[in-house]
């Protein structure tokens, strides 16, 4: 699918990620001349407004979440919105939002709904003659509880859109430096013969957050860490780090080599994983309460998992891939750090030798870091002494004159312009929930329960025990 979309549509216009991410995303990719001077933008939700009503809206949320300087051709931008109200699950209001959209021409329909809603938007769409061949549709997660409704929202999907024009969203594909670990990985000869179990003892991915609930307390109680941030974004990671090279930039020939590495995991037994719950802490400076506090009643849900994750292939045989993710941890970061093994032989035999790392900055800072052993200058001791030292690459300070963009920047353009590459397949979502599904059924069985760690803290003891038993320290 290589058209561009002429019309977008945006289901859930005034929510709370359209208003945050999505409006802001759309003004900045106009301001910067990215996408087609006729390319209007259709907001639906519920409530009824006029298109001026929902321009003042949008007006709102872009001051509130745009940083100032970036706001300049806001005017120009809100010119190309309108609004239908719709309530998606009765069949009136379609063919007025049909009405609104040229016959035959390229749609990009973007759903930042819940998910039950899904089926009768994507039936009420058909029946209006909106899911025609130029028409794309994008779905944000989550994409189901477990991979049986998975599977179903998947079948709804289906019966309108054939897979080439389905979208699904992972927002931590369009961050820079996700992206820029395929550059890394396939742009550059020196990583690639390394990247095996031969030269690298195990990989660390982290995705720790600060926020505790924030304001979606049943559903994140329904969903916990593992299914909320595992089961995509950190899957995804580790997709990205292990997959083999792909023939091309090509979406599916990408795509084919993540869903290898999510069909080869294994499955995670109940000691090679801790759950977690905050207990009330210090988290950035002010005292926080507890998940059960925060709830307003008692829960079993994690708020906090580590794996020890294997891939069972050739490439990653015996090397570890440990991840962690939780609120209210002690500070906000997403990195991934790859530990090469120490040198077969060394020749300084009184140095401390320290094995190179390469450490990949997700944010808040976007950075790569490698640390290599150099000689500590000076003339004064005998022999070598050695120490680590780290080699590293800020983004912005690379690549200065760019300005820093959030993830749906990428997702939107991609999306308008038809490109794949940066969204989920069916195969792999599948393959995601089927591995999450087999941990969640082993917790069960093994009666895991999370176990309290203090707010502002790295989360419980046992997941630093995890990777200790194994020699490793977690990457702080
Ligand atoms: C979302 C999760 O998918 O990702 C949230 O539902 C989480 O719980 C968020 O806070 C993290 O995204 P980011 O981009 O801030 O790391």
């Amino acid at each position: 699918m290589t058209s561009k979309a002429h019309t977008l549509l945006l289901f859930g216009a005034t929510g709370d990620l359209s208003q945050r991410m999505l409006l802001p995303s759309l003004c900045a990719l106009h301001t910067d001349e990215l996408i087609a001077e006729d390319l209007r933008i259709v907001g639906t939700a519920r409530s009824p407004m006029t298109d001026l009503e929902f321009r003042n809206f949008a007006r709102d949320a872009l001051e509130k979440y745009m940083p100032a300087e970036r706001r300049g051709h806001m005017a120009d931008f809100l010119g190309r919105l309108s609004y239908q109200q719709l309530d998606v699950t009765s069949p009136e209001g379609y063919e007025e939002l049909a009405a609104k959209v040229d016959a035959g021409e390229d749609l990009a329909i973007f759903l930042s709904t819940a998910p039950s809603l899904f089926k009768p938007t994507i039936e009420g769409l058909q029946k209006a003659g909106l899911a025609g061949e130029g028409a794309r549709i994008s779905l944000e997660k989550p994409l189901g509880s477990d991979l049986a409704s998975s599977c179903a929202i998947n079948d709804a999907v289906a019966a309108a859109f054939p897979e080439r024009r389905i979208f699904r969203i992972d927002h931590y594909l369009g961050k820079e430096t996700v992206q820029n670990l395929l550059a890394l990985r396939f742009a550059n000869l020196l990583f690639e013969p390394l990247w095996r179990s031969q030269y690298i003892d195990h990989v660390q991915i982290t995705v720790a957050e600060t926020v505790g609930l924030e304001s979606r307390v049943d559903f994140y109680d329904d969903a916990g860490a593992l299914r909320d941030m595992v089961q995509n974004h950190m899957l995804q990671l580790l997709a990205l780090v292990a997959m083999e090279p792909p023939g091309s930039f090509d979406a599916d020939a990408v795509r084919d080599e993540k869903v290898k590495v999510l069909r080869a995991l294994r499955p995670v037994s109940a000691e090679e994983s801790v759950t977690g719950q905050y207990r009330g802490g210090a988290s950035s400076g002010a005292i926080v309460p507890g998940y059960d506090e925060e709830l307003g009643r008692d829960s079993n849900t994690e708020t906090f998992v580590a794996l020890k994750a294997h891939v069972d292939n050739w490439r990653w045989r015996g090397v570890p891939f440990y991840l962690r993710t939780g609120k209210r941890l002690h500070k906000r970061v997403t990195e991934i750090l790859v530990q090469f093994r120490q040198v077969p032989h060394s020749i300084f035999p009184d140095a401390r030798m320290k094995a190179n790392q390469l450490l990949i900055g997700i944010q808040p800072e976007e950075n790569i870091s490698m640390t290599l052993m150099a000689k500590v200058p000076g003339l004064e001791e005998e022999g070598m002494t050695l120490r680590s030292v780290p080699l590293d690459i800020a983004m912005p300070d690379a690549f200065t004159g760019k300005h820093k963009r959030i993830a749906y920047e990428r997702l939107l353009l991609d999306l308008i312009n038809g490109d794949q590459t940066l969204f989920v397949r069916r195969d792999e979502v599948e393959a995601q929930w089927r591995w999450v599904d087999a941990i969640r059924a082993t917790w069960a069985k093994e009666g895991v329960t999370p176990k309290t760690y203090n707010a502002g803290s790295w989360g419980p003891s046992a997941a630093i025990a995890l990777a200790e038993r194994d020699g490793v320290s977690w990457h702080e």
